[in-house]
């Protein structure tokens, strides 16, 4: 039985208005940990926990687009052993999640500066993007090796590449064409953006796409964040007005 047909939709969660695009900045692992007295990769091992979690809650209640924010481009500059450990962590994580992704119907896809991983992490994460690539339940990005400076360096670059081989005119360049050269070409921005540990800041995600997504960021330490408070802040996001600048 896959999640769409067992599923109740819960606490008063209006399907036509969900997100399109939820995006997460998973933080707050270590102090998790460190609460505990344990080391700070207990704290990333059960925050994997909460990603399967909140990727089935996705399918169950029908947001088409989530993207994690799994490790950044200053997340290199941690200790060789918390670094190491998380690349252990995500190659297992990619190997024995594919059974679960494919029964729940997941494509995972992957942004960032991707050839910064370690070989046999990259070969398991490509390995799993191809093995579900036509999953059309819920897309998952997950952001790795990623930073939004670099991703809008990246895309200058390339953008000054077509111009200067003549198939583009700088007067052509829109909000679109910036788009289309930054790791989320095609996907649309995300409507919600959730922080979890109370960090009021942005630690460079997704500066071009959140333009005007809605906001939430809860006290709660990642691997503590379960399916319930999720729907909690959908809830709210459906409280939300947006106005996009507009009366
Ligand atoms: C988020 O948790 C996971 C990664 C950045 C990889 P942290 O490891 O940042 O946990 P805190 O913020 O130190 O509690
Ligand atoms: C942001 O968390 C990156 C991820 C969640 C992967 P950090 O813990 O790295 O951010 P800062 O250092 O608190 O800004
Ligand atoms: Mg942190």
């Amino acid at each position: 039985l896959s999640f769409k047909q067992t599923n109740t939709i819960p606490i008063q969660l209006n399907p036509d208005a969900l997100p399109k695009h939820v995006a997460i900045i998973m933080d707050g692992n270590g102090r998790w940990a460190k609460k505990r007295l344990l080391d700070r990769i207990k704290g990333h091992e059960k925050g994997a926990d909460s990603v399967r979690q909140i990727v089935e809650a996705c399918g169950k209640i029908g947001v088409p687009i989530l993207t994690l924010f799994a490790f950044s481009t200053e997340n290199w500059q941690r200790p060789k052993k918390e670094v190491t450990a998380l690349m252990v962590l995500l190659k297992k994580f990619l190997v024995s999640e594919r059974p679960n992704l494919m029964d729940k119907g997941v494509r995972l896809n992957a942004i960032g500066d991707l050839d910064r991983l370690p070989k046999e992490v990259r070969d398991e994460l490509d390995k799993t993007i191809r093995l579900t690539s036509a999953n059309d339940t819920v897309t998952v990005n997950l952001a790795l090796s990623y930073g939004a400076r670099a991703e809008i360096v990246r895309m200058a670059r390339q953008i000054c590449e077509e111009v200067k081989s003549g198939r583009l005119q700088s007067n052509e360049i829109t909000d679109e064409t910036v788009s289309n050269y930054l790791y989320t070409a095609g996907i649309p921005d995300p409507d919600l953006l959730i922080r979890t540990s109370g960090e009021m800041r942005i630690s460079n995600f997704m500066l071009w796409q959140i333009a005007y997504a809605e906001i939430f960021i809860t006290d709660t330490l990642w691997p503590d964040f379960n399916e319930n408070e999720f729907y909690e802040i959908l809830k709210r996001f459906q409280m939300r007005e947006r106005r996009f600048g507009r009366v």
